[in-house]
């Protein structure tokens, strides 16, 4: 049996017997517009609706979540790969019970490992899948090659844009560079935009027409609208004292405007493909030409 092969008969088995977390990367084409803030808040958010929550920090230059939630990891993913931890003594349990686990530059050093390992890590990542209902991922900005592995891998993806221009045709550089990427699929990843720092409703909407117009044209990409996230001066302040906005500050507008993406998300009629993790990491890993 070739690696490839074992790793389809780990995720069948496991595909079978469990069920599978639903996997959303949060992403952006420029930096520094909301993609952590929106992270960890829809993670509160979801754990109000009653939802086991993982954050996987997948941001490998700047630890964003852990500084955002006050909260030191004691190991990231590299320990995993490494040091023989297994994956539930990687995770952080911040406040509200969200779990985090700080990808470290782990993942980027994966195409080198044995098959041994590979099959270890493929096996633990599993078992997130019986740990969380929802797993979000937190990328870094931009189009490197590491984040759109993980965007292609990502059954949902939420692109986080604001009104500036530059993060106008950022973020469409990045779905053009997602959409021609080979192993990028329409049918498996669905791309979701959130408006953010918006001053008014209508122009986070604005936004959203702008450029959807140019995507649906020019990438014939279908493209969703989530909602806007107000300019707030709660947040910036939740910020500076490492606790995310919906739990210091619950009735702020940005922590509503949160909470009704969450329950948009959350929202039954909306049909989503999950894909679990160990089907997440096979991508990023079968994408490193192993087997
Ligand atoms: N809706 C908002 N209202 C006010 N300030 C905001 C809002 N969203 C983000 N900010 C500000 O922008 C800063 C950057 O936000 P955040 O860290 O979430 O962005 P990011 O996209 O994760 O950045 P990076 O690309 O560096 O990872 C925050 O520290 C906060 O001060
Ligand atoms: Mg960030």
């Amino acid at each position: 049996m070739d690696q490839a092969e074992q790793l389809r008969n780990i995720i069948k088995a496991g595909n079978l017997q469990r069920p599978v977390a639903r996997v959303i990367t949060v992403t952006s084409g420029k930096g520094g517009v909301g993609k952590s803030n929106t992270a960890i808040n829809l993670a509160i958010q979801f754990r109000k609706m009653g939802q086991r929550v993982i954050i996987l920090d997948a941001d490998f230059g700047l630890a964003n979540i852990e500084i955002m939630f006050g909260a030191v990891p004691k190991h990231n993913l590299c320990d995993l790969i490494y040091q023989g931890k297994n994956i539930k003594e990687i995770i952080t349990w911040g406040p509200m019970e969200v779990g985090f686990i700080s990808g470290g530059s782990g993942i980027v050093g994966m195409s080198n490992l044995s098959k041994d390992y590979l099959n270890y890590i493929i096996q633990n990542l599993t078992e997130l899948d019986a740990i969380a209902d929802v797993i979000i991922v937190d990328t870094g900005a931009g189009i490197s090659d590491a984040v759109l592995e993980f965007l292609v891998a990502s059954g949902e993806i939420l692109l986080v844009t604001t009104p500036e221009p530059t993060s106008i045709t950022d973020s469409y550089s990045l779905l053009k560079a997602l959409v021609r990427h080979p192993r990028f699929s329409q049918e498996t990843s669905q791309v979701k935009m959130i408006a953010n720092k918006v001053d008014k409703e209508e122009d986070g909407q604005a936004l959203y027409e702008k450029l959807n117009a140019v995507v649906s044209r020019y990438l014939k990409l279908p493209f969703g609208y989530l909602g806007p996230i107000p300019q707030d001066n709660q947040l910036s302040k939740a910020v500076m004292q490492q606790v995310p906005v919906s739990m210091q500050n619950p009735t702020a507008k940005s922590s509503q405007a949160y909470e009704s993406i969450a329950a948009k998300l959350m929202n039954k009629e909306e049909t989503v493909r999950k894909r679990g993790m160990a089907a997440f990491f096979s991508h990023i890993l079968n994408g490193k030409k192993m087997g």
